[in-house]
């Protein structure tokens, strides 16, 4: 993709926020039950997204959160979520960010998340930085001890809902405070930009967390799964955000959060 084709993704992105604050006749449908919720926004801010961005690279695939849009098998790809933070945005919550990722079958090559609410712009482009609002941006490097934590719910996932609680119960005793903002992608740039010292959440899709992997990473940080290990942005996983020094903090607290609840470290 050339740098006027990128920058075409950037006004159609922007263009996709605008249109989205200004939308009216919000109908909200259930998807699996009463949490798991997609409005007509979601789907107009995708159907706007996917046309608009098929025509600057009409070869990519996309891997989209609706309509079961989930292809990988393109050279290239843009993975797509409308709206990161639904729930926000129908109780006006005002943190809910669109967020578009561009990856072929080797990395993410840039990523980019707009939260529409506060005009923050945040992008990252493999080797080339992360920025806010064109200014550069860095993680966070202060330990946890002097740093907010934040964290997500997986509220999609009850099997892990006993787990991420008394495991945020347990990292409160480490940090300044925690903070659960409804938005992983919002969460990622909060990490990237430094407001917070580490996020962490137990299970997301490629569509809530490739494009803020690319920023993460582009801002000095590292992600990692629960397990370690690099996650792969096309497929759900779970996830550690920060600097390379706090990330690892949180897996020698998690390891010793799993040996006093009995469990396997
Ligand atoms: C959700 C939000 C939430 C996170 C969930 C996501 P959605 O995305 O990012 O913060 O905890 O894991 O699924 O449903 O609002 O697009
Ligand atoms: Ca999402
Ligand atoms: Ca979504």
């Amino acid at each position: 993709m050339t740098r006027e084709e990128k920058a075409r993704c950037k006004e159609i992105i922007r263009e996709a926020g605008r249109r989205l604050l200004a939308m009216h006749n919000l109908r909200i449908e259930e998807k699996t039950d009463f949490k798991n919720l997609v409005t007509s926004c979601d789907k107009e801010t995708q159907d706007y997204l996917t046309t608009e961005l098929a025509k600057v690279d009409p070869d990519a695939t996309f891997l989209c959160e609706e309509n079961n849009l989930y292809d990988i098998t393109g050279e290239h790809m843009f993975i797509i979520d409308p709206i990161d933070g639904t729930s926000n945005f129908i109780h006006n919550y005002r943190l809910s960010a669109i967020s578009v990722a561009y990856a072929d079958h080797k990395d993410v090559l840039w990523g980019m998340i707009y939260n529409p609410y506060m005009d923050e712009f945040f992008e990252g482009e493999l080797g080339q930085g992360a920025y806010l609002n064109g200014k550069p941006i860095h993680v966070r490097t202060q330990p946890l001890e002097q740093s907010l934590v934040l964290f997500g719910t997986s509220p999609y996932y009850k099997e892990w809902k006993e787990e991420t609680f008394r495991l945020a119960a347990y990292m409160l005793d480490y940090c300044i405070d925690l903070r659960r903002s409804g938005s992983a992608a919002l969460d990622y740039c909060y990490a990237a930009c430094g407001r917070c010292g580490l996020f962490f959440e137990r299970e997301m899709q490629a569509w809530d967390f490739a494009a803020g992997l690319r920023i993460v990473k582009e801002a000095g940080g590292i992600v990692l799964n629960y397990d370690h290990e690099e996650p792969d942005y096309t497929h759900k996983t779970s996830a550690v955000v920060g600097c390379p020094e706090n990330v690892e903090r949180f897996f020698e607290l998690y390891r010793r959060f799993r040996e006093e609840n009995g469990e396997k470290a």
